[in-house]
């Protein structure tokens, strides 16, 4: 693969896109995701206000910014919220987070705020029928933080978890030295995640579905060998903001 593809939307599976970009900071990069049915469109997680020109010229590869019908923030960082107000700007659309994470989304601007996501297995549903299902992750890392289920191609839109830190960055993890890899998610995962309550509560409701893919905020998307990928989520010690210091990671001197 060449860096210059990625340059445009990329296609991970049949209507969906991975609209990220691989330029700037590399700790600071974020995977905005494009699910798209017929004539409308889901966008996952947007990004910055860094991120917008960007991600916008993405989008309008693909589809038209009209037929963007839902902006779904999986929690209220502002690495994934930051540019939805700006795309509320451009045309008229639905923003799905949860009941909790909308309270302080509001806080952006952010105001065309559908049905919020309180429980399990809530949806949204497209014109045609097809759903993506909610999934409530409490603690991982946000109170109420959520992920999201493709049931038409089998892809977990996993936020923060599973994301990774890493300095050598691919499309796909599969691509990467699988060791480097994992330690680039533990050096992520390990300090943001509270607890290995948190994280097996998310397993517990997500290991059951069939998936074909986890495509992270953060990091490099999974399409292979997602079992063993998570029974290393099992083995990894969390909360270790608290365990290891102040903020349980070891970063470079020269992160800015
Ligand atoms: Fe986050
Ligand atoms: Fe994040």
């Amino acid at each position: 693969m060449e860096w210059n593809e990625l340059d445009h939307a990329m296609e991970i599976a049949p209507n969906v896109w991975w609209i990220g970009y691989n330029t700037g900071v590399v700790w600071a990069r974020t995977n905005p995701y494009l699910i798209v049915e017929a004539n409308e469109a889901v966008l996952i997680d947007p990004g910055s206000m860094i991120d917008f020109e960007i991600v916008k010229r993405k989008i309008e590869e693909v589809i038209p910014i009209a037929n963007l019908k839902y902006i779904v923030l999986h929690h209220q960082d502002p690495d994934l919220c930051g540019s939805t107000s700006a795309f509320e700007e451009l045309t008229t659309l639905f923003v799905v987070t949860t009941t909790r994470a909308a309270l302080f989304c509001r806080h952006y601007g952010i105001s065309s705020f559908s049905e919020t996501i309180d429980g399990d297995n809530q949806t949204i549903t497209f014109k045609t029928g097809r759903k993506l299902r909610f999934f409530l992750t409490p603690y991982c890392h946000s109170p109420m933080a959520m992920v999201t289920y493709d049931e038409k191609n089998k892809i977990l839109f996993s936020s923060d978890i599973f994301s990774a830190f890493n300095i050598v960055w691919k499309l796909y993890a599969d691509l990467l030295d699988q060791q480097q890899y994992l330690d680039d998610v533990k050096r992520f995962m390990e300090p943001y995640m509270a607890s290995n309550e948190a994280v097996m509560n998310f397993i517990n409701k997500v290991e059951p579905l069939e998936i074909n893919m986890i495509c992270p905020q953060h990091g490099s998307i999974i399409r292979k060998n997602i079992d063993w990928w998570f029974d290393q989520l099992k083995t990894m010690k969390f909360g270790k903001a608290i365990t290891e210091g102040k903020t349980g990671i070891e970063l470079p001197h020269n992160l800015f």
